[in-house]
């Protein structure tokens, strides 16, 4: 990786997920840089204006400006937030051949600026797509972060933190997998405060069967969200902004993102959602959370369902 002076972020596809992420890290000042790529050049231009009207109340500077795929050169970090979104009915991995025809393109053009940072991908489906990064972008495979599971884990954190009254940093729990239908829970490993979820079920039976109702809060919440208003993009954004700020800042904290196994889990030659550390240099380690048998054969499941669409793109 180039010795990247600065934070420049560049953000490429500025819809609801893009935008909404951009205004994320105005709010927390997280870069010097910000740079806004779309094919909509009048949707950039007026979202650049919109974004530094509110400069003077940010927590720090930042230059924010529409650019083109040449501003990647000397980016640490681009975003990829473009692409097709699901529509009411579909599922994420019916996006697949449509949103791949997309990155080849982008990442081409990123790649010949000179691009020697990290990307962040967003899209969806995004294991495969974060898979289909890393290859057209002959990036090293740590420098290449999903956004994975980050958004069914905070859901999932925050629907515990509802139902045993803490906050969300108080409750430890993963999803991981795919980020779609055959994501899954780690109950084995969950605790809220310390405690293990197992013993404050023995203490609280009544709140046994709130749990399955609980996972599939989860996993059916963006079909929820895209029915009520047409499409999902706040959570994902502070999803995305944590990773951000992780790599920034170099924090080495454990987040739940797609990244690549290399025996881990028993896996290998597939992006999807695992806990790992994340710092400057993109993605330090993956921890291997212990699984009970029936979570590793759902995880089994998950890479299954990946590894058949992706080898039909990659042999
Ligand atoms: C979400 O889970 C649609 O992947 C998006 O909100």
């Amino acid at each position: 990786m180039k010795n990247i002076k600065g934070n420049k972020v560049v953000l490429v596809g500025n819809g609801a997920v893009g935008s909404s992420f951009a205004f994320s890290v105005l709010n927390q000042g997280l870069c010097d840089e910000f740079v806004i790529i779309d094919l909509n050049t009048e949707k950039a231009r007026g979202d650049v204006m919109d974004l530094n009207h509110g400069l003077l109340y940010a927590p720090n500077p930042m230059k924010i400006y529409a650019g083109t795929y040449a501003d990647c050169h000397d980016a640490s970090i681009v975003v990829l937030c473009a692409g097709a979104a699901q529509k009411p009915g579909e599922t994420r991995l019916d996006l697949v051949s449509k949103n791949m025809k997309i990155f080849k393109s982008i990442i081409d053009e990123i790649m010949t600026s000179g691009f020697d940072g990290i990307f962040i991908v967003a899209t969806n489906p995004v294991d495969i797509l974060t898979y289909a990064t890393w290859k057209f972008s002959g990036l090293p495979y740590d420098r290449v972060i999903g956004s994975g599971t980050i958004l069914d884990t905070a859901r999932f954190r925050y629907l515990l933190s509802e139902e045993f009254n803490v906050a969300p940093s108080s409750v430890h729990a993963n999803i991981i997998g795919e980020h779609g239908d055959s994501e899954l829970a780690v109950w084995s490993g969950a605790n809220i405060a310390g405690i293990s979820l197992k013993d404050l079920l023995k203490e609280q039976p009544e709140k046994e069967d709130c749990m399955d109702d609980i996972f599939n809060r989860v996993r059916h919440a963006a079909y929820d969200i895209i029915e009520a208003k047409g499409a999902t993009y706040y959570g994902v954004a502070m999803g995305l902004m944590r990773i951000t700020k992780a790599i920034l800042n170099n924090q080495d904290v454990v987040l739940t993102v797609s990244a690549k196994l290399d025996g881990q889990y028993s896996h290998d030659d597939v992006y999807i959602g695992v806990p790992a550390v994340i710092n400057r240099n993109g993605i330090r380690q993956i921890i291997e959370s212990p699984l009970s048998e029936e979570e590793q054969q759902k995880f089994d499941h998950s890479v299954d369902t990946l590894k058949g669409i992706q080898s039909s793109f990659f042999n």
